[in-house]
């Protein structure tokens, strides 16, 4: 039975590479926060993976293996939340293909989320990453969740969860919960290129896993303020990635204001903002990478953590199935 006292957290990744620093303010941060006060479902998406890249299982297992990796190393407590792997509940397929009736083809295309991937990606989409919103509503209402910590970008989704949630609960009867999105305190990290978003397919990402030396010459190389050739030049602060990341990660509020000024009045150098930018960010990933290696290390107690939060998943969603057929009758016949 669903612990009354408290409520539920459903969220997850899908896994297309390492997770990133972008990742860590817009819905992670949320997760480890969260984790004591609700119960929490941390969703390993690989069904999703497949949806855009059928053709390379080894390649998705990967990911999925360093997401997961990446959930632990940043403080997610495997004794408090559920790290389960997607495709080990067969029930979400179930789901997902009774919610497939409810959706319109012409709702389905509109999804803004979907829309602006296809272009970003520049997809020749196949159904079911047309369909990834239905698939993900099916994650979500299969464990009845009521809050889902996200990514802006994910909005959309949840909103659609929320319809078909609420097409399921006016046609069968009050069954799901309608749950709400909860986005990061940054919603939108800019890339170290300066393009709006930084991704993991795009190349301009620092990873929760880069080491130091990485980390230093992706930090020594952020995209700045173009019209600034001289250390002596004013700069801008504003929309500036460097300074974005110093307000992010940098927890010497000081320090970043003391910068931001001389920044603006032309007495200090890109490269000194961005030694203490590596400094701050090297300081905030050192225990990420601790914990990542801790568990690097010990293959086993990995693999036994989420075959456990595989199982105790399944049975949480068991229950909720049980239900739900029951509502839409569909094996009346042979029960
Ligand atoms: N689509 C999400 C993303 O790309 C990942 C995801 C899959 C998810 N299923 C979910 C997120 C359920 C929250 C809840 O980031």
């Amino acid at each position: 039975m669903k612990d009354n006292s408290k409520k539920r957290i459903l969220t997850g990744d899908t896994p297309t590479g390492r997770l990133h620093i972008g990742h860590y303010v817009g819905a992670l941060e949320n997760r480890i926060e969260l984790q004591n006060t609700y119960e929490t479902y941390i969703l390993l998406a690989n069904v999703h993976a497949y949806a855009s890249n059928f053709k390379e299982p080894d390649k998705i297992n990967d990911s999925v293996y360093n997401v997961f990796l990446d959930n632990l190393a940043v403080g997610l407590d495997p004794k408090v939340a559920t790290i389960f792997l997607e495709s080990g509940i067969p029930e979400i397929y179930e789901l997902y293909t009774l919610f497939l009736t409810m959706v319109t083809n012409s709702r389905l295309v509109r999804n803004p989320t979907v829309k602006d991937e296809i272009k970003y990606k520049k997809l020749d989409p196949s159904v079911a990453f047309i369909s990834y919103p239905i698939l993900q509503a099916a994650d979500i209402l299969a464990f009845n969740a009521d809050l889902v910590p996200v990514g802006e970008d994910q909005l959309p989704v949840i909103e659609q969860t929320r319809e078909i949630a609420r097409t399921f609960n006016a046609t069968y009867g009050e069954t799901f919960v309608i749950p709400e999105a909860k986005i990061g305190r940054v919603a939108r990290l800019v890339g170290t290129d300066g393009k709006l978003k930084m991704s993991k397919s795009g190349g301009n990402a620092i990873l929760l896993s880069d080491d130091e030396e990485t980390l230093k010459k992706k930090v020594m190389s952020i995209y700045t303020d173009p019209d600034r050739i001289h250390p002596t030049d004013p700069g801008k602060v504003e929309g500036n990635p460097v300074f974005i990341y110093h307000d992010a990660f940098n927890p010497d509020k000081v320090e970043v204001q003391d910068l931001k000024d001389r920044y603006q009045k032309g007495t200090v150098g890109d490269i000194e903002v961005k030694q203490k930018l590596f400094i701050a960010l090297n300081n905030f990933l050192m225990p990420i990478r601790e914990k990542r290696k801790y568990y690097e290390d010990r293959p086993e107690e990995a693999k036994e953590i989420l075959i456990e939060g595989t199982k105790r998943a399944r049975k949480t969603v068991q229950e909720v199935m049980k239900k739900v057929r029951e509502r839409v009758k569909i094996n009346d016949l042979i029960t």
